[in-house]
């Protein structure tokens, strides 16, 4: 396995590999959740590529991005065992060097949810998404269901600026109790590890209902925060939503596809999770 930190030789040993190329990009502290994006990828590509990378341009100053978990020894060992053949661990300063100055700024779809609490983050994703792409021009890019909104918009940003890559997205994976995996949860107290569950009940509440015939998005809603409401330490609810799958724009009937999401903070970690209606 290539383990490589400048975009230079990166770029070079990318154009070398074998086709079809798959990239899994990552911000390492990698959990089951990645490993299942790399087994996909390694079964259905000739070469791959991993990138470990944490992103500061997609942190907001009050984010965790000092405390956010490094493990790279940890990272590169198992991706060793998963058969990557190239993994690329730059530093910030490769990435963005002194003079850095171009931004890729997605539209209104950016802006709703995530984009909502979180301004400027999608701007750093999706800034560091079309670098990674440029920089390992991969055949097919790796993304997990569980960062719904970001999957939205590295599908557009994909589509319209020509980017090449086939963006797959592979379903959330979860604890037995249904907590979908996350670096994050490695945070939580074991009190908080034993309420977070609640999240995906919740969205499941909103699943089992509108499977029952109710399409009033409204009440998918209520029923989904009335859960959560009930979990004594959930210390915050950013926002429990029932949205278009493309857009993300707020529903007010459901006769179709959606996405179910919430945000909620228990202590001082912020966990996300989403289920799709069909
Ligand atoms: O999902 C992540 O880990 C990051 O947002 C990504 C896609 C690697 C960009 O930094």
């Amino acid at each position: 396995m290539l383990t490589l930190t400048t975009t230079h030789q990166t770029t070079h040993a990318c154009r070398q590999s074998p086709r079809p190329l798959g990239l899994v990009p990552t911000m390492g502290a990698l959990h089951e959740g990645h490993l299942a994006l790399v087994r996909r990828a390694r079964r259905e590509n000739a070469a791959l590529a991993v990138s470990i990378f944490v992103n500061p341009a997609q942190f907001g100053p009050q984010e965790d991005l000092a405390q956010y978990p490094r493990d790279l020894e940890r990272d590169l060992d198992l991706l060793r065992a998963e058969g990557v053949d190239l993994v690329f661990v730059p530093a910030p300063e490769e990435v963005y060097p002194p003079g850095f100055d171009t931004w890729v700024e997605p539209g209104e779809l950016a802006t709703r949810l995530e984009g909502a609490v979180r301004p400027g983050h999608f701007r750093g994703v999706a800034t560091v998404v079309a670098k990674l792409f440029n920089i390992i021009s991969p055949d097919r890019a790796y993304f997990g269901q569980k960062d719904g909104q970001q999957v939205a918009v590295i599908r557009r940003l994909t589509a319209d600026l020509n980017l090449g890559p086939e963006v797959v997205v592979a379903p959330t994976v979860r604890d037995a109790d249904g907590l979908a995996l996350s670096s994050r949860n490695a945070y939580l107290t074991a009190a908080q590890r034993a309420a977070a569950p609640v999240i995906y009940r919740a969205l499941r509440r909103a699943e089992e209902l509108r499977r029952a015939g109710v399409q009033d998005a409204g009440q998918l809603r209520q029923a989904a925060r009335a859960l959560l409401e009930g979990e004594p330490l959930i210390e915050a609810i950013d926002y429990v939503s029932v949205a278009d799958t493309d857009t993300l724009e707020e529903l007010d009937d459901v006769p179709g596809r959606a996405m179910v999401s919430v945000a909620a903070r228990i202590g001082r970690v912020r966990l996300i999770d989403n289920v799709m209606l069909e």
